[in-house]
């Protein structure tokens, strides 16, 4: 069994932590800790180095928590005081970005790493060079990709030595063309640009499917819950949040939880009770009618 999503079900975010004190990142942790989350998501680029910097206070101040929690971070963005210059998943850089990420957070060890988006010059063989260095040191426990198709990972895995555990795709009620393209297969209209039946490559390859910005609207157009464009969605999810004694956001999350035992949602929320509603959405299972009722009201053809 796959160790990153195996009783895993939510990861918390934490991308969004500008307006968040580190003794408040502490007790937002701890509550995360207490309700049995103990999976955390965060990146070199958030906040421009604050999310790893603030994270590194608190693990300071409070080392017995490092134990208790599973940090994933991850790496390839390159910025220049604050904005991006380009992508780099060269040795070199993964390298130097896992040991700054770690100097950040006070850490001797991640237990995961991710390549954060593909980079064109990429090359296979580099980046296992660079895993394996990293897995020898004792410096990353597990290794994954995001935003990567099938043919990228399918490159990655064919020099790879160690497992690509995870592929983390932004995926929720406002952004499922990749389900719409698994469930439209021969209609063009629902492709999008990229139908490479990488739902079902995850899932028969054990890969966790992490699934970022899963209450967004489209890339950051705001929240599903309350963007006009989803009205439709709204009027299903209060509608199912009756039936199935839960909330909007607890049934958007079960949405992507009734898909399968690797679907893993990183929600962003800093909000401990937004957190709760979400941990509670991964305990539903959707019935098949209302899963599909559901997505229809997305917009997207159920032929
Ligand atoms: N790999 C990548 O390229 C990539 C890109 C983007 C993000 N990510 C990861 O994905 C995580 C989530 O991204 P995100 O913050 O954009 O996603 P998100 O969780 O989909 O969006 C967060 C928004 O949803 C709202 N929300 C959450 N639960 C709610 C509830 N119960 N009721 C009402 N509103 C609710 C939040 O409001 P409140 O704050 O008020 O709760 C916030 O405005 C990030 O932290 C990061 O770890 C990865």
């Amino acid at each position: 069994m796959n160790k990153i999503y195996s009783n895993r079900p939510l990861v918390v975010g934490l991308m969004r932590l500008e307006q968040l004190s580190s003794e408040e990142l502490e007790t937002l942790i701890k509550s995360c800790l207490d309700l049995g989350i103990d999976s955390f998501d965060i990146a070199d680029i958030y906040c421009h180095h604050e999310s790893e910097i603030k994270l590194g206070e608190v693990l300071k101040r409070n080392p017995s928590l490092r134990e208790k929690m599973f940090i994933q971070t991850k790496c390839g963005i390159v910025q220049k005081e604050g904005e991006f210059t380009h992508y780099d998943l060269s040795y070199d850089y993964i390298q130097k970005a896992t040991r700054e990420s770690l100097a950040r957070m006070n850490l001797s060890y991640v237990d995961s790493l991710l390549l954060h988006r593909p980079d064109i010059f990429m090359d296979a063989d580099e980046i296992d060079r660079a895993f394996c260095d990293l897995k020898k040191e004792e410096i990353v426990s597990h290794f994954g990709v995001s935003n990567m198709d099938v043919s990228q990972i399918r490159y990655l895995r064919d020099s790879a030595t160690l497992p690509i555990e995870v592929d983390q795709l932004q995926l929720g009620l406002g952004q499922c063309t990749l389900l719409s393209q698994a469930i439209n297969v021969n209609n063009p209209e629902e492709q999008g640009l990229n139908n490479d039946g990488i739902f079902y490559y995850l899932k028969k390859h054990e890969m966790a499917l992490q699934c970022w910005s899963p209450y967004q609207f489209g890339f950051f157009k705001g929240s599903i819950f309350n963007v006009p464009e989803m009205r439709n969605t709204q009027i299903e999810l209060k509608k199912l949040a009756e039936k199935y004694q839960s909330t909007p956001c607890g049934i958007a999350t079960a949405f992507l939880s009734s898909l399968g035992k690797n679907v893993q949602v990183i929600t962003g929320s800093t909000n401990i009770d937004h957190i709760k509603e979400s941990l509670a959405g991964t305990k539903i299972v959707l019935s098949k009618a209302d899963w599909y009722e559901l997505f229809a009201s997305t917009g997207h053809l159920v032929p």
